[in-house]
Parts: C-alpha cells; sequence; structure tokens
C-alpha cells in the first residue's frame, strides 16, 4: 500500500533524537531548530519524559473519560499555576485542530451565535471550522464554506467594531504571533481593543496559543504580554513535547453542561502524563525566562548579517526574514549544513522554533552556517 501523498518531503530520515539534535539511519547529527514544527519544548527523548511516560505505559496507558483520571486534575492545577490561570478549568483533546473546533463550538454554545472573526494570514488547523477560519483558500474544500466567517485584517478596530455590533458572532480567534502566518502581531492597542468590543457585544475570545503556548514566546502565553482575559485559550503543540496532546482553557464565565464537549482520547493517562513531565522541566530547568536571554542573543547575531533584513517574533518563536525567497536557502541548510528550520506563508522568511532547551553555540552553528552560504551567494 502507498501512502497517501500529502507532504513534500525533504531527504532526511530521522531515526533517533537527543535534545535539539535528531539523528538519521546513517548516525548523521542534524541540528534541529525547527522542533517538529515548535512542538518540541523539552528537547527531544528528555531522561525525565521518557521516564514518567514508561512508567505510566507500565500502570496503564488509557481509559476512557467515563471513569475517574486524577491525572487529569493534576494537569489542570499544574497549568493553572504555571500560568497563573487558577480561575480558568480545562478540556482536554488531542490535536491543535481538536482544540480549536472546541474552542469554536464553545463559543457558539455560549452566545447562541454561529458567525466568527478570523485575521488575514490566520492558520488555525485543518478541520472542518479549524480551516474554515485560516486564511487559505486552497486548503478549504467546498463542505468547509458552510462555515460563516468573516477575515479582518489586524489593527482595523473600526472594521472590528462595525460586524461585531452585529450582534452575529459568537467568536474571535486571534494568534498573539502567527504561526504559519510569518510571526506579524497585532498592535497592543488593537489587542485591547478586540477584548473590550467583545465584551461589549457579546462575543467570545479565543486566543490561539496552539503554537505560541507552553512557554515559547518568553510568557507562558503568548497573549500574556498583555493584561487580557480571553474567554477560552487554546494549546497544542509544545503540551506534549512530541505526545499528542492538546486542550483548552475555558473562563469560568462560560458554564459546563454534560454532553456539551466529548472525545475518546482527550485527557488519557499517557497523555496527561507526557504534559506532566513537560510542565516539570519547564519549570524546573526555567526554560521560558531562558528564552528571553537566547532571543537578545539571536538578534544580535543576527544584526551581523546585513542581508537579514528583519528579526520577527518573540522569545523562542522567531523568525529571519530576507529581500528574497528561502526555500533554496533552507534546503542549503538542511543538506549542507545539517540544520532544520522552519518556513511560512511568508516565503522570505525562515522561522526558527527550537527546543526551549537550545543554547547560544547552536544559535552560533546557525550563523555560521548562514554566513558562509550567503558570502558564497
Ligand atoms: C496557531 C495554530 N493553531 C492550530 C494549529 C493546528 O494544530 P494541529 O496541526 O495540531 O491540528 C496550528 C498548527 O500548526 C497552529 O499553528
Amino acid at each position: 500500500m502507498n501512502l497517501f501523498d500529502v507532504y513534500p518531503l525533504y531527504e532526511v530520515t530521522p531515526v533517533k533524537a537527543r535534545d535539539v539534535y535528531v539523528y538519521d539511519q546513517n548516525e548523521e547529527e542534524y541540528l534541529d531548530l525547527y522542533g517538529g514544527h515548535a512542538v518540541i519544548s523539552i528537547g527531544h527523548s528528555h531522561p525525565h519524559f521518557v521516564r514518567k511516560i514508561s512508567s505510566q505505559l507500565n500502570r496503564i496507558a488509557f481509559y476512557s473519560n467515563a471513569v475517574q483520571n486524577p491525572l487529569q486534575k493534576q494537569l489542570a492545577s499544574s497549568i493553572g499555576e504555571q500560568s497563573c490561570l487558577h480561575e480558568y478549568e480545562l478540556f482536554l483533546c488531542s490535536t491543535g485542530a481538536e482544540a480549536i473546533e472546541n474552542a469554536l463550538k464553545l463559543s457558539s454554545f455560549h452566545t447562541q451565535r454561529k458567525k466568527v472573526i478570523a485575521f488575514h494570514g490566520a492558520f488555525h488547523g485543518r478541520t472542518s471550522a479549524a480551516v474554515a477560519v485560516t486564511d487559505n483558500a486552497t486548503i478549504n474544500a467546498p463542505l468547509n464554506s458552510q462555515h460563516q466567517v468573516t477575515f479582518l485584517p489586524f489593527n482595523d478596530t473600526k472594521a472590528l467594531e462595525k460586524e461585531l455590533a452585529t450582534e452575529d458572532y459568537c467568536a474571535v480567534i486571534f494568534e498573539a504571533i502567527q504561526g504559519v502566518g510569518g510571526l506579524d502581531e497585532p498592535d497592543e492597542e488593537f489587542v485591547y481593543a478586540m477584548e473590550k468590543l467583545c465584551k461589549k457585544y457579546g462575543s467570545c475570545l479565543i486566543a490561539d496559543e496552539v503554537q505560541s503556548g507552553f512557554g515559547r514566546s518568553g510568557t507562558f502565553f503568548a497573549y500574556q504580554k498583555y493584561q487580557i482575559t480571553p474567554d477560552i485559550i487554546t494549546m497544542a503543540k509544545g503540551m506534549g513535547n512530541g505526545f499528542p496532546i492538546g486542550g483548552i482553557l475555558i473562563h469560568p464565565d462560560i458554564k459546563a453542561k454534560y454532553g456539551m464537549l466529548g472525545t475518546t482520547f482527550g485527557g488519557n493517562h499517557l497523555a496527561c502524563t507526557a504534559s506532566l513531565a513537560v510542565l516539570d522541566v519547564l519549570k524546573k530547568d526555567r526554560l521560558q525566562e531562558k528564552t528571553k536571554t537566547l532571543e537578545a542573543y539571536f538578534r544580535e547575531k543576527a544584526s551581523e548579517i546585513s542581508k537579514i533584513k528583519k528579526v520577527k517574533g518573540r522569545g523562542l518563536m522567531l523568525g529571519l526574514e530576507f529581500d528574497f525567497e528561502v526555500s533554496g536557502l533552507r534546503k542549503q541548510l538542511i543538506y549542507d549544513h545539517h540544520i532544520f528550520t522552519g518556513g511560512s506563508s511568508n516565503k522570505k522568511l525562515i522561522r526558527i522554533l527550537p527546543p526551549l532547551t537550545v543554547k547560544e553555540k547552536h544559535f552560533d552553528y546557525l550563523f555560521d552556517a548562514l554566513k558562509e552560504i550567503l558570502e558564497n551567494n
């Protein structure tokens, strides 16, 4: 049987990984500055992560949400503690798109409305409502067009108010730092306007932290750079360090009802254990705090290369913008220098989404490679 061919693949086959490195079948080492798309938070195969999951696997790996699972409560209180969002409630699922589906559905239950506002450049996933609020017509099938979505530019407060004033919208969904879109951020004023207008017209504000959450941006959630209170927060990638887990945090104004949301796999024992191990390491090794120094170092190194036009992003969710398309450059980084990086819908941007355990020396290695490639071009 062949695989359904939807992914353009690089010719690299990782078979083993440790911390910030992955290794192919010939033991060739690659520096992972992509983190498997911002997923690897505490480093590949972190010993604490492996130990905790292995020991959980030997006790019980899974049972459905029909019985008590104390690990879910433990996870809720750890997330509450580390995000300082004690009053929110947690619903667990397995992927980012599923978190988005649940967030949108919940906002619709809560408001009894069905339209959504999303932003230009947004990426929220591939499933039904998640892809409908994603600003990319080519990945939306006719089936997805049943959703009623209005796309607005960031920072146009007037347009936002005009739409919200119709009182037809269940939610405004935004990324505090756009991931796939290319690391654009709304202005601070606009973030506060979104919160205020959502409250005024009875819509839910959904912060999509699937990519930026769990410490990657320097705060636990990227929106926490601002003093706002979203109604729902979505999370996934860094939450499980590669173990599939996602979730939403729900403001206590939104009340739960039996049957409102549900999943078979979400919140299973192994997934909770994986996420608890991530939180242990984040806290013990102060990884979130360290992103700030690493970002400053990265920006300083980038400033030494004149062909880099701009550094975008925050913490360890960073991008290097050039005045040319970077797909060739990324191929050279991978094949000639063994460095994984990410792309985005901005074709001139290289994304850097490393494990949060990355060190200055790894950035030195990247910038030396960039200098060598760019000098020879
Ligand atoms: C901001 C954001 N939201 C949602 C998703 C969807 O997550 P998943 O691929 O786990 O379904 C992604 C994936 O890249 C994302 O970056």
